[in-house]
């Protein structure tokens, strides 16, 4: 009875403290932080910064000797943002169909566009005069966009830091590591300061092939980050640190090898305003690669430049509001999908949903025929286009031999496809989706090699 009753009362103890015990916040899991990432797909990267003055390279133009140091810098005069609307911006990312946005907080020019305590910036030192960075945090926030700032390691203009261009390096850091030191420190409580006032929800980091990890102390970085702003995340330019890989440009042939990942490419063939770059990619151009980088597990982060005055030339907010069209029809082929399937089972780009149990198929133009799906050992129910809700009817053609599926045609009639870009259709599988894989024959790789004797020889 006695052990009955001190039971009791410990049990009533412990439902106090639970009661009176404040939240405790687990840190969240690796892919708990990259969820929202990996459901996005879609991200818009804003390259601004003196460099719109005169329209030429973002920073590189006075490194590799284009333009002397001072006369780039003379632009610092010109950086008015005189007509900067920070909710105009977050409402057209809106209307593109982002999920989020990378403002350049700081270039590696060195010009941060927050007030920042070291260095150059737009209030102290250009006729902008005040803070560019928060008006556009709180308005994506306002938007129910996350904000992501990239941020630049290398500072060419700090007195504290070797390089200045190509070819004038301040100093070596074996000669001078104290110096580095008050580099590293500077940096840091940049990245700190942004951290304080905007709490980004991404960091993106860039240059940090001029030193090493130790040399950056990137870990200490990260976890410093990761302690004050836990849900966040960061991009792989930390030196190794970081959480998802950034292929730049080039749209990669074959999945990269990374979990997460996302490709960022730029509309024409420049990051910042240069209005002689009329290099502009097509709507329809855009649109197949966010469709292929979304078949490959991936999100684009689609780049735009504005002027100096803050406005988005007419040509890149058309392209992203078109894109946004698109994406309102499309959307569920896209957001909260996973990697599709290898292009030998569909000649074309594909994700699936989350639970894998919905198969999304892009279509480039008119197919002119049937589509063809093969190795799906699953049953297929339901059948549509994902932007009108047209139902179609797939059907097997050939037999199933042993376990392999015959091939699954879809007709999508020409009246049914997406009436300007491409089209995606929906198959509801009856479960998890299942490929068959032909493992029992030997595949005639080279085409002037017998396939018996390729057969013999293994
Ligand atoms: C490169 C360039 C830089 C640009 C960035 C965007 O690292 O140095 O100018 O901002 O790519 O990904």
């Amino acid at each position: 009875m006695k052990r009955l009753l001190i039971m009791i009362a410990y049990a009533g103890l412990c439902a106090a403290a639970r009661a009176s015990a404040p939240a405790v916040r687990t840190t969240p899991s690796y892919q708990q932080r990259m969820q929202w990432f990996a459901d996005a797909r879609f991200g818009v990267f804003i390259h601004w910064g003196i460099y719109s003055v005169d329209g030429i390279t973002e920073s590189w133009s006075f490194f590799d000797g284009d333009i002397p140091y001072d006369d780039y810098m003379k632009q610092l005069h010109g950086f008015t943002a005189s007509h900067y609307d920070p909710q105009a911006w977050a409402d057209l990312i809106r209307a593109s169909g982002a999920r989020y946005a990378v403002l350049t907080s700081k270039h590696h020019d060195g010009v941060a566009l927050w007030p920042t305590q070291h260095g150059l910036n737009v209030v102290k030192d250009t006729p902008a005069h005040r803070d560019l960075v928060g008006p556009f945090v709180k308005a994506l926030r306002k938007d129910d966009l996350k904000v992501g700032l990239y941020y630049s390691l290398i500072d060419w203009s700090y007195q504290d830091y070797p390089a200045h261009t190509k070819t004038d390096t301040r100093y070596r850091i074996e000669d001078d590591p104290a110096r580095w030191n008050r580099f590293v420190t500077y940096y840091q409580d940049q990245v700190h300061d942004l951290t304080r006032r905007y709490h980004p929800d991404l960091y993106w980091f860039d240059g940090d092939w001029e030193h090493t990890p130790a040399q950056w102390h990137s870990k200490e970085l990260r976890d410093w980050i990761l302690a004050h702003n836990p849900d966040a995340i960061m991009n792989s330019r930390l030196a190794g640190w970081g959480d998802y890989g950034t292929p730049e440009q080039g749209v990669p042939i074959a999945r990269p090898p990374y979990k997460y990942w996302e490709l960022c490419l730029t509309m024409n063939n420049s990051w910042g305003w240069q209005p002689h770059d009329r290099h502009f990619k097509s709507v329809d151009q855009l649109i197949r690669i966010l469709a292929d980088t979304a078949g490959m597990g991936g999100n684009l982060l689609l780049d735009i430049g504005p002027r100096a005055d803050g406005t988005i030339p007419g040509i890149e907010a058309d392209t992203l509001r078109q894109i946004g069209q698109w994406l309102h029809r499309n959307g569920e082929a896209i957001y909260g999908t996973v990697a599709g399937l290898p292009k030998d089972y569909y000649a074309g780009d594909s994700t699936l949903s989350q639970d894998r149990k919905t198969l999304y198929l892009f279509i480039d133009g008119n197919p002119q025929g049937p589509v063809l799906v093969k190795g799906l050992t699953n049953r297929v129910g339901r059948a549509w286009v994902v932007g009108n809700g047209t139902i179609l009817s797939p059907q097997r053609v050939g037999a199933t031999l042993g376990n392999a599926p015959a091939p699954l045609y879809i007709d999508v009639p020409a009246d049914t496809l997406d009436p300007q870009h491409v089209t995606a259709i929906a198959l509801k599988l009856d479960g998890p989706i299942k490929l068959y894989r032909d493992t029992s024959k030997p595949t005639q790789l080279d085409p002037d090699e017998p396939t018996m004797r390729t057969a013999q020889s293994w």
